[in-house]
């Protein structure tokens, strides 16, 4: 098992540096202050298996928090462990800590910190970036939303599940099932991380829009803040 969970992540972390080469400018620096560049893939480091309180212990203390006023930072290696938790990949097959319908693996989670929004990629375990600057606040309608290290956006490509007998009101319904585990999944990592978390079904749909920039038919489900 340890050894299976290892290869995983070599293999994770090595796909996930190759593509970072590749999408990283060939001279393979950036000009001193300059902002990164949408497309830059960010690996994170495969800590998954390290440490953590049990899952009961876990559900014991999960609870809503929404008190980010320190205005923290999240270690990579934290948020990868957070991401992990939300749509990672933990079987060979490539298949997802998370259910979803008909293994579509429809549910994509964007992550919205001070540097930008990134889309977090499980089979590489990393964050490709989307868009730079700090949009944080773009994802909530409550203040807090805009101190929390992190605010995940859980959305749906619907295009997975079409053409595979869902029936079309099935489909929106499905996303918020796999957006739900999500942010279970979360919100007992950051139980485990001893961080506060919030989900949250309310934001400013014209900012998130324009932060998100989705592909047209993409939904958004679910915020979920994450911070210490
Ligand atoms: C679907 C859903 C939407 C929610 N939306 C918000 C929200 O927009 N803002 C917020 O502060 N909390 C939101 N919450 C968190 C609830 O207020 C919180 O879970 C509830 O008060 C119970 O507290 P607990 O999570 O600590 O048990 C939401 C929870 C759910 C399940």
């Amino acid at each position: 098992m340890e050894h299976k969970w290892f290869g995983l992540g070599l293999l994770a972390m090595g796909v996930a540096g190759l593509v970072s080469i590749v999408a990283i400018p060939p001279d393979g620096a950036r000009p001193h202050g300059a902002a990164p560049a949408a497309g830059l893939v960010r690996p994170l480091p495969w800590t998954v298996e390290e440490g953590g309180i049990g899952v009961y212990e876990a559900l014991a203390v999960r609870r809503a928090s929404r008190d980010f006023s320190r205005r923290g930072r999240l270690p990579d290696e934290v948020l990868g462990r957070i991401l992990w938790a939300a749509s990672g990949v933990n079987r060979d097959d490539g298949r997802w800590t998370i259910p979803t319908a008909l293994d579509s693996r429809d549910l994509r989670v964007f992550v919205l910190d001070r540097d930008g929004v990134w889309l977090y990629l499980p089979e590489e375990h990393a964050l490709r970036l989307c868009k730079a600057g700090d949009r944080r606040a773009a994802s909530g309608k409550q203040r807090f939303a805009g101190k929390a290290a992190v605010n995940l956006v859980y959305a749906l490509d619907p295009s997975a599940q079409a053409g595979k007998g869902v029936p079309e009101e099935a489909i929106a319904r499905n996303g918020a099932f796999e957006a739900g585990c999500a942010a279970q999944g979360v919100a007992l990592a950051c139980a485990s991380e001893g961080l506060g978390n919030v989900v949250r079904g309310s934001w400013p749909a014209d900012d998130l829009a324009e932060a998100l920039d989705l592909p047209e038919g993409w939904l958004v489900l679910m915020a979920q803040s994450v911070g210490p």
